[in-house]
This record gives C-alpha cells, sequence and structure tokens, in this order.
C-alpha cells in the first residue's frame, strides 16, 4: 500500500479538493484506495457522504492518533493507495501525518503570502524524512505559476510539473459530492487532476514504501 498525505499550513489551499479528486481519479483506474480524513471539519468525509450511495469512497474521518491504526486496517484490507486530507495549522497531526506516509504532497496557491507559509510544511516533511514536493493550484491565467514555481524552485522545494488552474468545476463539482471527472469527463480540470495523478503514480514508483506497506 501507498499513502500519500496532503498536508499545507495554509487554510484553503486545496488539500480536501485535491484529496477527494485524487481519490475518485484512483478508484476510477480501478485502484483500491481509502480516503482518510484527520481534519477535524472533516469536509473530505462529508463531501463523501453526500455521494450516491453506490459511488461512496471507502472514506473514514479519524484523530491523528488513530491514523497508524487506520492505516494498518486499510492495508490488511486490501487498499493500495491510502489518501490522507489534513486540516490547516495543525503541526501535531500534520507531522504524523507525514511520518505515516510515502509521500507528502503541498498544494500551494501561486501567491504571495500562500508562497510565504510554505516553509513551515516543507519542513514538516523534511523532519519526517518523507519525499514531498508543491503542487501549484488554483493558478490564474498569465505568467504567475510560472513565476512562483521559479521562487519555490529557487529555495530548493520540488514542484510537479502539472498545474491545477483556477477552474469553476472544482467548486462546482463537489456541491452534490462530485468530482470533475463525474461533472466534466472531457473538462480541462478532469485532465488536470488525470494529469497530476499519472505524476504521483510515476514518484512512487520511485520511492521505496514504508512502514507495514
Ligand atoms: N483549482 C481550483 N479552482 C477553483 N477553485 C478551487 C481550486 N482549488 C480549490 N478551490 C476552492 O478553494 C476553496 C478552498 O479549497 P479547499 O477546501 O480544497 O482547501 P483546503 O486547503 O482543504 O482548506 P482548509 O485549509 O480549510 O482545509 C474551496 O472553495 C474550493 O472549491
Ligand atoms: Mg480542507
Amino acid at each position: 500500500m501507498k499513502t500519500l498525505a496532503i498536508i499545507a499550513q495554509k487554510g484553503g489551499s486545496g488539500k480536501t479538493t485535491i484529496a477527494v479528486h485524487l481519490a475518485v481519479c484512483a478508484v476510477l483506474h480501478n485502484i483500491e484506495t481509502a480516503l482518510i480524513d484527520i481534519d477535524p471539519q472533516a469536509s473530505a468525509y462529508h463531501w463523501n457522504v453526500s455521494r450516491q450511495p453506490e459511488n461512496r469512497l471507502d472514506a473514514a474521518k479519524a484523530d491523528a492518533e488513530q491514523l497508524a491504526d487506520f492505516l494498518k486496517k486499510a492495508h490488511a484490507g486490501g487498499i493500495e493507495l491510502s489518501i490522507i486530507d489534513t486540516a490547516p495549522h495543525s503541526n501535531t497531526a500534520a507531522a504524523i501525518a507525514a511520518q505515516l506516509s510515502d509521500f507528502v504532497l503541498i498544494p500551494c496557491r501561486p501567491a504571495r503570502f500562500d508562497l510565504n507559509a510554505i516553509t513551515s510544511t516543507v519542513e514538516i516533511a523534511r523532519l519526517a524524512k518523507t519525499p514531498a514536493a508543491v503542487i501549484i493550484n488554483a493558478a490564474p491565467r498569465g505568467r504567475l505559476a510560472d513565476e512562483a514555481r521559479e521562487a519555490l524552485k529557487r529555495q530548493g522545494i520540488s514542484v510537479l510539473d502539472p498545474i491545477l488552474y483556477q477552474r469553476a468545476a472544482y467548486s462546482h463539482a463537489v456541491i452534490d459530492g462530485r468530482s470533475v471527472h463525474e461533472y466534466e469527463p472531457n473538462g480541462k480540470a478532469a485532465a488536470e487532476i488525470e494529469a497530476l495523478y499519472h505524476c504521483i503514480t510515476k514518484l512512487y514508483s520511485n520511492t521505496k514504501a514504508r512502514r507495514s506497506k
């Protein structure tokens, strides 16, 4: 089993949006997937509850302290990919998620305050010795995304090639528990999520599986 933690200390950077979209994308690729929500707000968990019963994912909400147990059970139950959605401003919980994961994905908007806030999240992954990379999310059209990528790279921070642009489909799809794949399967947002999913899958083939996997 591979475990992906989605962590960003900054609120509203797109953690939950990316967690639920990657989870649906993985399921569409026939990967046994679990979505574990350790944000007390439990937005990802509630998004799943709002899905049609036949489309519900294997999702759970948990405290960070329960996470290791949840992951063990997921592994024992045949889950191939666990995706952990985390809360903002949560050093301890984020650190636990990073330690228990094979990879940390850090959503970041290409905006000054978001870029400034990224170092604390990168540090959490570094202390956990878990590989990490930024995904630029909600990028407006224009040069901002490329400028943000360059600024992050100058700080020695890895940035994934795919970019998720600011698209209404991401917000609209989740209103009734869908993903962009279900809302607009041939749309640009679905193609972006697909690109991100494949990028992460490739990265996993280069990381050694960690604990109990
Ligand atoms: N690429 C995008 N395009 C358009 N809207 C987006 C995009 N990514 C996120 N959003 C919107 O931004 C808002 C915040 O996103 P989301 O809830 O995923 O962030 P978060 O990091 O999980 O927030 P929190 O820190 O509060 O948990 C939501 O309204 C979401 O629909
Ligand atoms: Mg969230």
